[in-house]
C-alpha cells in the first residue's frame, strides 16, 4: 500500500507581513502540517521567529497542525513557551542537545508530539536510542539555516536506511524531510520513504501559493503510488547499480 504522503508548507519562505494568509492559502492547497522554522542566530546562522509568532498564528489558525522545527540552543528552555503558543509537534536537532532523551521526554510532557532532527553529515545511526518513541525523524536535507537551497541528495539514502530500521525494529516514527523538496526532486524523495514533506521556497516564493501547494502534493503522491526505486548518481568509481529486483527489495 502507498504510503500516506503529507505535505508541510514552510513559512520560512513566506511574506511576514502577510503570513496568516499566506499561511492558510498553503493549507488550502493541501498542506496538512505547517512547519515553523525557529532560528536563533547561534545554532544556526539566521534568526527568525519564536513563541509570539507562533500564537499569533495560532489564533489565524486554530484547527492547524503546528510543527515547530527548533534550530536552537538549548531547546529545554524553550519548549514550554512553544508548547503554550501552539505548537502540536516540536522537533529538536540531536546535534543541539546534550541530553536528547531527557528534551523529548520534556516535549512529550508538554502534550505535544516530540521529534528528532539530524543534520546532512550526521548519521541516522546516532538515534538508535531514541527511535522507539519519537513520533517523527527529520531528515534535513540542506544545511539547516536558509531556504531555497540545493538538495543534497545523500539525504535519500538517510531516509532508506530510516525506512529499513522501522521495519527491522517494527517501530511506527513518521520519517519528515525538509530542504529543498521541489518538483525536481519529490518523486525521488517520496521513492525513497519520506512521508511528511516540508517546503518552503517551492511553494511561497513565485505565482501562486494554493497552487503551488496542490501541485507539489499532487506530484508527490504520484510518485508515491507508482514506486519505482529514487535515480542512484553515477559514479565512475561505484559498485555497479543494483538490478532491479535487488533495488526493489531495498525499498521494502
Ligand atoms: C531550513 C529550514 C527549512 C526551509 C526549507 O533550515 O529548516 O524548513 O524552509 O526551505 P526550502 O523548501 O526552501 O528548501
Ligand atoms: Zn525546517
Amino acid at each position: 500500500m502507498a504510503p500516506v504522503i503529507e505535505l508541510a508548507p514552510s513559512i520560512l519562505s513566506a511574506n511576514f507581513a502577510q503570513l496568516g494568509a499566506e499561511a492558510k492559502a498553503a493549507l488550502d492547497g493541501g498542506g496538512t502540517v505547517l512547519h515553523l522554522d525557529v532560528m536563533d542566530g547561534h545554532f544556526v546562522p539566521n534568526i527568525t521567529i519564536g513563541p509570539p509568532v507562533v500564537a499569533s498564528l495560532r489564533k489565524a489558525l486554530p484547527d492547524a497542525t503546528f510543527d515547530c522545527h527548533l534550530m536552537i540552543e538549548n531547546p529545554d528552555e524553550y519548549i514550554s513557551a512553544f508548547a503554550k503558543a501552539g505548537a502540536n509537534w516540536i522537533s529538536v536537532h540531536q546535534e543541539a542537545c546534550v541530553h536528547l532523551d531527557r528534551t523529548l521526554h520534556l516535549i512529550e510532557a508538554h502534550n505535544c508530539r516530540p521529534a528528532v532532527v539530524i543534520n546532512p553529515a550526521t548519521p541516522v545511526h546516532t538515534l538508535d536510542n531514541v527511535l522507539d518513541f519519537v513520533h517523527h525523524v527529520l531528515i534535513m536535507s540542506v544545511n539547516p539555516g536558509f531556504g531555497a537551497q540545493h538538495f543534497i541528495r545523500n539525504s535519500l539514502k538517510k531516509v532508506g536506511d530510516l525506512v529499513r530500521l522501522r521495519e527491522a525494529r517494527g517501530l511506527n516514527f513518521r520519517i519528515e524531510i525538509d530542504g529543498g523538496v521541489a518538483l525536481d526532486t519529490v518523486a525521488d524523495i517520496v521513492r525513497a520513504g519520506a512521508e511528511i514533506l516540508v517546503a518552503g521556497n517551492a511553494i511561497f516564493s513565485h505565482g501562486e501559493i494554493r497552487e503551488n501547494a496542490q501541485v507539489l502534493l499532487g506530484a508527490a503522491r504520484a510518485a508515491a503510488s507508482t514506486g519505482s526505486p529514487p535515480r542512484l548518481r553515477r559514479v565512475a568509481t561505484a559498485a555497479p547499480r543494483a538490478s532491479k529486483s535487488e533495488a526493489q527489495r531495498r525499498r521494502t
